[in-house]
């Protein structure tokens, strides 16, 4: 079946001083060496590949100091002009919050400052009238409440259990959030929920592509989606021909070298979405 491209407004970070030099999740090895020049190369890419297909790229400044705000999706959830801002679990990366914020202010979306502890995008998914948000590692089930409350929207918790899919953008990517008939196609890795989760999905999603545990671990599930267009690593070649089957494009970008810190492209990537 045909898919529709939808235009996108996203917010990115170029990784002018990304490095590991610290271990909030699995991922990450401060031992190991990192290459900045690579990362920017790599992200840059990704940047220009948006660009090349009509869509819109927001900057906000890098901070020295902090390594992962590369990562946008974890500044803030963004859905009809309202950002909720983040509250980062790690000290490492709380300076990053009033960046955030302030980026939002100053380009004229209502900002809420949150009460509490969330990531941001990281955790929470726009799945056609609903939003899914996760739990378990980071962002907490009283941050659920929150964003039910800001947002006005139906909120459905998913308990994450394996640490390396500690964010639910790691384990679960949306593919067309605005489908007619208000329900999205989503994809998700099965084995990053819980029991009682994974009834959830099967229940409200039964036509969700199923990851394989492969493409999973080389985060193939981190990806952006414009409803036709699907970025997605070159790893993932299990799900790449899963989303050509179903009539998606995926396009390939290679982001190893931001692999290094525990993110890939969804991580990279906040969407923007404008008021109603
Ligand atoms: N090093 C970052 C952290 O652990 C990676 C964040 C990845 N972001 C994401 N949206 N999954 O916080």
């Amino acid at each position: 079946m045909p898919r529709t491209q939808h235009h996108r407004r996203y917010l990115m970070c170029r990784p002018e001083h990304f490095t590991v030099s610290y271990s909030i999740n699995p991922w990450m090895e401060p031992a190991n060496p990192t290459d900045t020049a690579r990362a920017v190369e790599q992200w840059q890419r990704l940047h220009d590949t948006y660009l090349e297909l009509g869509h819109e790229v927001e900057l906000i400044d890098p901070l020295p100091g902090y390594p992962d705000m590369v990562y946008t999706a974890n500044g803030g959830f963004v859905v009809d002009g309202i950002a909720y801002g983040p509250s980062f679990r790690y000290v490492e990366r709380q300076g990053e919050a009033p960046a955030f914020i302030d980026w939002f202010r100053a380009n004229g979306f209502d900002a809420v400052v949150p009460e509490e502890v969330n990531e941001g995008e990281g955790d929470f998914l726009l799945a056609g009238d609903v939003i899914l948000a996760g739990t378990g590692f980071r962002s907490t089930g009283d941050s659920h409440a929150e964003v039910a409350r800001v947002f006005d929207r139906e909120v459905i918790s998913l308990n994450l259990v394996d640490a390396r899919f500690y964010h639910l953008d790691t384990a679960l990517s949306v593919l067309d959030p605005v489908a007619e008939d208000g329900r999205a196609t989503i994809a998700y890795l099965p084995g990053a929920f819980d029991d009682a989760s994974r009834a959830v999905l099967e229940r409200r999603f039964p036509d969700a592509i199923r990851v394989s545990d492969e493409d999973g671990a080389v985060f193939g599930l981190n990806s952006a989606s414009d409803g036709r267009n699907v970025f997605i690593s070159p790893r993932a070649t299990g799900f790449e021909k899963q989303l050509r089957d179903r009539g998606y494009t995926p396009i390939l970008i290679d982001l190893s070298e931001l692999l290094l810190g525990g993110g890939g492209i969804k991580c990279c990537t906040l969407e923007l979405r404008g008021p109603r």
